[in-house]
Order: structure tokens, then sequence, then C-alpha cells
């Protein structure tokens, strides 16, 4: 097992969910919320987001895939898509677990956009803002972070890591 160090532990990471559940009921109220899940990364994220989200929510997932290793390619395939029924006039917002470079985010953007939603808005639980290419900013975010490679809590290194139930740095392979 590598070396890790921990960035984000659960009761902190618990912490700014629920403050991220609490701020989002906030804008809708009474009404429904789509919340689109970008697997995999983001399936930790969203489920304890939506057990602390106090108003009427949906759940539905969409599988894309960006990055092989450490560098994100900027090319992005769409593994699983979403039913375009289950947006059109609908508020939605769009899970993530991380925005780097930003194409993912942009491309789902535009995805999610193309099926005319009533509402649509981004929450990301972490926030890589140094490293953007594309001029994306989500609308929620948990925390910003450095120029780091981070894993744990639904993010991966090569498919590994994702179920460490805080948010780390590999410091030695
Ligand atoms: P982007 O398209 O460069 O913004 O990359 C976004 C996707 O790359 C995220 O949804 C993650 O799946 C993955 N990713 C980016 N940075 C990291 C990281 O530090 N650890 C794990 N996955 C990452
Ligand atoms: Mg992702």
């Amino acid at each position: 097992m590598s070396k890790i160090e921990v960035l984000f532990d659960e009761k902190t990471i618990n912490k700014r969910v629920k403050e991220l559940a609490e701020e989002l009921h906030n804008i809708y109220k009474d009404e429904e919320v789509i919340f689109v899940c970008t697997l995999k990364g983001a399936v930790f994220f969203a489920c304890d987001l939506l057990k602390c989200y106090k108003g009427d929510a949906r759940l539905e997932f969409l599988r894309v895939s960006s990055y092989e290793g450490e560098s994100s390619t900027g090319k992005i395939d769409l593994k699983i898509p979403l039913k375009s029924e289950s947006i059109y006039g609908k508020n939605v917002v769009i899970i993530e677990d991380i925005v780097d470079t930003g194409y993912t985010l942009d491309y789902i953007r535009k995805y999610v956009n193309g099926m005319n939603p009533k509402s649509l808005i981004e929450c990301t639980l972490l926030d890589k803002k140094a490293r953007r290419v594309v001029d994306i900013n989500p609308t929620y975010s948990g925390f910003v972070i450095d120029d780091l490679f981070v894993i744990g809590y639904g993010l991966d290194y090569d498919q590994k890591y994702r179920n460490l139930p805080y948010i780390g740095v590999v410091v030695e392979k």
C-alpha cells in the first residue's frame, strides 16, 4: 500500500457536504431538483449530499471518461448517457468530484443544456482552479485545492483508492 497524506478527513468532508446541501436547498426550497451524479468519481459525494438534502430530490447518473493516469487528455467519451425526459424542463444540479482543466465539466454542461433543463448549475466537491484550461467556474465547490493529485472518497488513481473515507495525496508510490 502506498503512503498517503490526509488532505480532508471524514469530519471535514461531512461538515462541508452538509453546508452545500443546505445552500442548495435554500435555492430550490419546494421545487424538485434532479441531481446528476457523474460516475464514477462523484458517487460518494452525491450519496452523502443527497442524504443531507432536505428537499424534493431525484438522482440520475451519467458516465464520462477523460482521464488516463495523472494527466487530462481533453478528450471526453460519453459512456453512460442520460435520458432527456429526466432533464427536460427540470432544475438540474450536476454533481462532480473534481474540476481540473474544466474539459469534463464543460462537456457535461453542454450535453445537459442540450436537453433543455429549466435551470442548470454545477456543484463540485473539489476545484483545482489553478489548472483550468477551459473558462468554466462551477457554481458551488466544496474545497478549492492546489495543483495536487488527490485520491479517496470516490477519487481514483488508475481505479484504486476510491474506497478511502477521506481525501488524500499519494506521497510515496
Ligand atoms: P478535467 O476534465 O481536467 O477537469 O478533469 C476532470 C476529471 O478528471 C474529474 O472528473 C476526475 O475524474 C479526474 N481528475 C482530475 N483531477 C483528479 C485528481 O486529482 N484525482 C483524481 N481524479 C482527478
Ligand atoms: Mg469525475
